[in-house]
């Protein structure tokens, strides 16, 4: 949701504000803009500003000819104060058009500011609340402009990434964050800004993460960070960990079967280095907690969102499993609103393929704030959520841009998998048992390329039931959190409601739906519940509905004639993992069958960064 771009250098700056805009297309959107700083025949600087309703070539189109200013800033907006309109895409000005403003995030305080500045006799241009920082610092009578910056975003609280450009100030551009992300990208001679590194890698692989609460000058030749008191603050550029293939289709269709496809290699990332087989356990040193702390904690509650959430699910179960220790996975998006109660002996786990989604970002902050211990499973390095926690496990799927997620969740079942068996260890998992996880865990990866050799097959069956107006996901104990991914991943991608359902919960209600319009996709693993599986997708055969079961070769559902995609046993403790895979590639092939814009579905977004 948002990004952020800007340049500043020896180059026209249009072509990498509008190549970086592209990069961050992923992210979701609805308008675009950029606005640079050009010198008119009077040698003065001023701004070209250009805005469309929209995708990124609708704006590339709509640029004059002649656009050779060398300093830019852009923006892709996701609606939040005020619908998707050019007034309302960034970047915004001041009434005079001296400043010009892009920001990601939230002013909480908005509405009070825009009414103080209209009393003072300002005339607002757009319905956002990121206006008011244009006419804020426009008002200010500060001798520099990041003094006016200073004061305000003192008068601002909420969220914010920004980037600040001033015709009287041409030499620079003015950054700030605050809760969300913004990268300065280091050139030769040239600066870059971000508020994604998908933006920059084409052009640097040096940056600088900017810190919460702090602010950098960026010139074409360095930067200046500080504080909010104005106090300089010491960054040293780190070296980007994205490549520029990682970016880019590689003759796949679409990314999500580009990253569907690089499960095996995700997977043998996250697990590379943190198995160890002398004490069959997992190494987990990121979680910056020593054994005994970890015997400490009574119950472990997971937090996550979405399809990060299903995935908890799985994770709690495995927790429960290995660990015997209660665990139990929650929607963060709730979590804050019900008062929760903060127990100094639960051990919080976050877990965010982004690390910015705000409503995983917001329990963090509520459980932090009330003492509790917080460690986070996260894929993107350095994002706000993964600075925010204790400690955690970085999940090493690489960048994910589709929509609809793969390999990242995949990685946190993975991820779960090597919490469980560190806490199981440092309780009562016997070695044994610990070896017999460490050994499933290492045959994940090739068993994922064992899945897609049926792809074809279930694309055939993803076919049949795409024209379905609705259909069921089913599952119990561990299959019902892959019957809920199933079934989200279904919904994201082809726009037929999906809905999940307990298997055991579908003849106290449900089964009223089942007619030969309404598939069911049954989750029936090769565990103690398969013969009770097998009798509830009886039932729906009984009432002549389209069953197909995902499911082990040891199930036998050739009896009844039931379509099957079968997938690699591996332990069931981790099973959900890989019974997660064929759902995925159903919904895959569903939405391209459908003709769906598959990596970017209507409405949604990749990362959330708003409430
Ligand atoms: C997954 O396919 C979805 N796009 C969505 O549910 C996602 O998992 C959720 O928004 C959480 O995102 P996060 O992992 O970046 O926090």
């Amino acid at each position: 949701m948002c990004g952020i771009v800007g340049y500043i250098g020896g180059q026209p700056a249009a072509p990498f504000l509008v190549e970086g805009l592209t990069r961050l297309e992923y992210r979701g959107y609805d308008s675009a803009g950029i606005a640079v700083l050009s010198r008119d025949a009077k040698a003065k600087e001023k701004t070209t500003a250009v805005r469309t309703v929209g995708r990124v070539r609708e704006l590339e189109a709509a640029l004059p000819k002649r656009l050779a200013g060398r300093v830019g800033i852009g923006h892709t907006r996701w609606a939040t104060h005020g619908p998707a309109a050019e007034r309302n895409a960034h970047p915004h000005r001041s009434a005079d058009g001296r400043i010009s403003v892009v920001h990601n995030g939230i002013i909480d305080n908005a509405a009070s500011l825009r009414a103080a500045l209209e009393d003072a006799g300002v005339e607002f241009a757009s319905d956002t609340d990121t206006e008011v920082v244009a006419h804020l610092v426009a008002r200010s009578e500060a001798d520099s402009l990041e003094a006016a910056v200073l004061e305000a975003l003192g008068r601002v609280s909420g969220t914010y990434a920004l980037a600040v450009m001033d015709e009287r100030h041409p030499d620079r551009i003015v950054v700030a964050r605050s809760g969300s992300p913004l990268i300065i990208g280091v050139g030769d001679k040239e600066m870059f800004i971000a508020s994604d590194a998908a933006a920059l890698v084409r052009h640097t692989d040096r940056a600088v993460h900017l810190d919460d609460g702090e602010l950098a000058t960026v010139t074409a030749t360095g930067f200046h960070t500080f504080d909010q008191y104005a106090n300089a603050t010491e960054r040293t550029p780190v070296q980007l960990a994205v490549a520029v293939e990682d970016l880019e289709l590689s003759g796949h269709e679409h990314y999500m079967s580009k990253e569907m496809r690089e499960q095996p290699e995700a997977a043998e990332t996250v697990l590379r280095g943190r198995l160890d087989e002398r004490f069959a356990t997992a190494r987990l040193d990121g979680l910056m907690l020593d054994p005994r702390e970890l015997r400490s904690f009574r119950r472990v509650k997971i937090l996550g969102c979405g399809s990060a959430y299903y995935v908890g699910q799985m994770g709690a179960q495995m927790i429960e499993d290995l660990a015997r220790i209660p665990a139990d996975a929650e929607a963060a998006s709730e979590f804050r609103y019900r008062q929760p109660i903060i127990e100094t002996d639960t051990l919080y786990v976050v877990v965010s393929q982004s690390g910015e989604t705000a409503d995983t970002a917001f329990a963090v902050n509520e459980i932090r704030r009330k003492g509790g211990r917080v460690v986070g499973l996260v894929n993107v390095v350095g994002s706000t959520i993964a600075r925010e926690v204790d400690g955690g496990i970085y999940l090493h799927a690489g960048p994910e841009i589709a929509v609809a997620s793969t390999k990242a969740l995949t990685n946190m079942g993975l991820a779960f998998g090597l919490l469980a068996l560190h806490l199981g260890r440092l309780r009562d998992l016997s070695h044994a048992d610990g070896l017999r996880i460490l050994r499933g865990l290492e045959r994940i990866p090739g068993q994922i390329r064992e899945v897609f050799e049926s792809e074809e097959r279930i694309r055939e069956v993803a076919g049949r039931i795409a024209g379905a107006q609705s259909a069921f996901y089913i599952g119990r104990v561990r299959g019902f959190p892959v019957a809920r991914e199933g079934a989200q991943k279904f919904k994201e991608i082809s726009y037929v409601h999906a809905e999940a359902y307990q298997t055991s919960e579908l003849k106290h209600g449900p089964l009223a739906l089942i007619t030969p319009e309404m598939p069911t996709i049954a989750v029936i693993p090769d565990d103690e519940l398969a013969e009770r599986n097998i009798a509830a997708a009886e039932q729906v055969l009984a009432r002549k509905g389209p069953l197909v079961a995902v499911s082990h070769p040891g199930v036998d559902l050739a009896r009844l004639g039931v379509e099957t995609i079968t997938v690699p046993k591996n332990e069931p403790e981790l099973d959900p993992i890989l019974l997660t895979i064929p759902t995925q590639l159903l919904a895959y092939h569903a939405a391209v069958a459908l003709g769906h814009d598959v990596d970017k579905p209507r409405n949604l977004a990749k990362s959330v960064t708003v409430e």
